[in-house]
């Protein structure tokens, strides 16, 4: 396994698991399987409701805690989580649970004494008390690295007039058909590492995005390595120094997801996928987001034209919205 060295000096193991929808009869047993396959970096989320599985099957697997990385994040969610009526998740109106509350409550879910990293979901509204709670914590030295997730530079910049800490991680949206040269470049440049997550899936769904798994340009370099399309994209990926977290419940593709080491692409064949991209986040596309900034960091140039972005709220139907939570 490579290790990224965080802003702070922490490890991270450059290649993990993305453990969101992974249903909840198949967490456990993924996780264990993944283990014994030489994962060591799990990437979960209050909102992926699957904290607790993790934890237990951890646990139940006699895993020290100190040989796996474990990052959670803060969703604004949690504040307003009320329970399930009828099977359904229920969001209240008035606030469950204070920022510190639901920090606190990944950690009871998690059955640990320290979290590794801790990001800020997505620039909520409240993101900048997110952050400062955050830091609270890190500080106190119970969570060993704090970031962000779905961060642009005027968010991540706003964070600089109310904290000394800069995030070490920015986990974003980067794909072949979204590859995020500038946002990855402003946050290497500036030490914080980049994971990318929601690479081949399509909005918050269990479907692949095929425009991507069956690229052609991609199917060529994929069969001149003798490697899948998914493992060609990943190496691209770790290449660029970006942390990766595929998802997958499946064991054949749990051990082909790490297997991205014995095999590297040439710097041809890294510029022919960076030649694929839209210039556009598919997923998640955080242009939208700007509540929470202050006045000065909504002029930023890259908030002048949000028509070319994409809103997953927009574009996608509500029923499946409801459905997919
Ligand atoms: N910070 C955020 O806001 C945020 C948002 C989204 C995701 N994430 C994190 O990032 C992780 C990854 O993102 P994601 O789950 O959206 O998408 P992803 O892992 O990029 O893609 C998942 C899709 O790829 C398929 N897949 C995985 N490995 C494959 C392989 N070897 N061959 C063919 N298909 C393969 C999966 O199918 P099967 O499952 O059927 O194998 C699934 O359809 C998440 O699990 C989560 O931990 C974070």
């Amino acid at each position: 396994m490579n290790y990224i060295t965080l802003n702070n000096g922490v490890q991270m193991p450059q290649a993990g698991l993305g453990t969101f929808l992974i249903p909840k009869e198949e967490i456990e047993r993924t996780v264990i399987t993944a283990y014994d396959m030489g994962y060591r970096l799990f990437d979960t989320a209050w909102r992926y409701y699957n904290e607790a599985d993790i934890a237990k099957a951890l646990k139940s697997h006699g895993v020290n805690r100190e040989d796996v990385f474990i990052t959670t994040k803060l969703n604004i969610d949690a504040l307003y989580f009320g329970g399930y009526k009828g099977g359904i998740k229920r969001l209240t109106n008035i606030p469950r649970r204070t920022i510190k509350g639901a920090i606190e409550e990944s950690f009871k879910n998690l059955q640990t004494e320290y979290i590794d990293l801790f990001l800020v979901h997505f620039p909520f509204s409240v993101f900048m008390d997110m952050w400062k709670a955050l830091e609270s914590f890190y500080k106190e030295g119970r969570i060993r690295a704090i970031g962000v997730s779905s961060f642009l530079p005027p968010h991540i910049e706003a964070l600089g007039d109310i904290s000394d800490v800069v995030p070490a991680v920015n986990q974003i949206e980067v794909s072949p058909l979204n590859t995020q040269e500038q946002l990855v470049k402003y946050c290497q440049d500036r030490g914080i590492a980049v994971t990318a997550m929601s690479t081949f899936s399509h909005f918050r769904s269990n479907e692949p995005r095929k425009e991507i798994i069956d690229h052609l340009v991609i199917r060529k370099i994929a069969e001149a390595h003798g490697k899948s399309t998914v493992q060609v994209v990943l190496r691209w990926m770790i290449q660029r120094g970006i942390i990766v977290i595929p998802k997958t419940w499946k064991e054949s593709r749990l051990r082909e997801n790490i297997s991205i080491y014995d095999f590297s692409l040439t710097g041809e064949e890294m510029q022919a996928i960076s030649a694929l991209d839209g210039g556009c986040f598919l997923n998640y596309n955080p242009y939208p987001a700007q509540r929470g900034l202050p006045a000065e960091y909504k002029r930023w140039e890259g908030f002048s034209d949000l028509s070319k972005y994409p809103d997953w709220y927009r574009d996608c139907p509500k029923w499946k919205r409801v459905l997919l939570g």
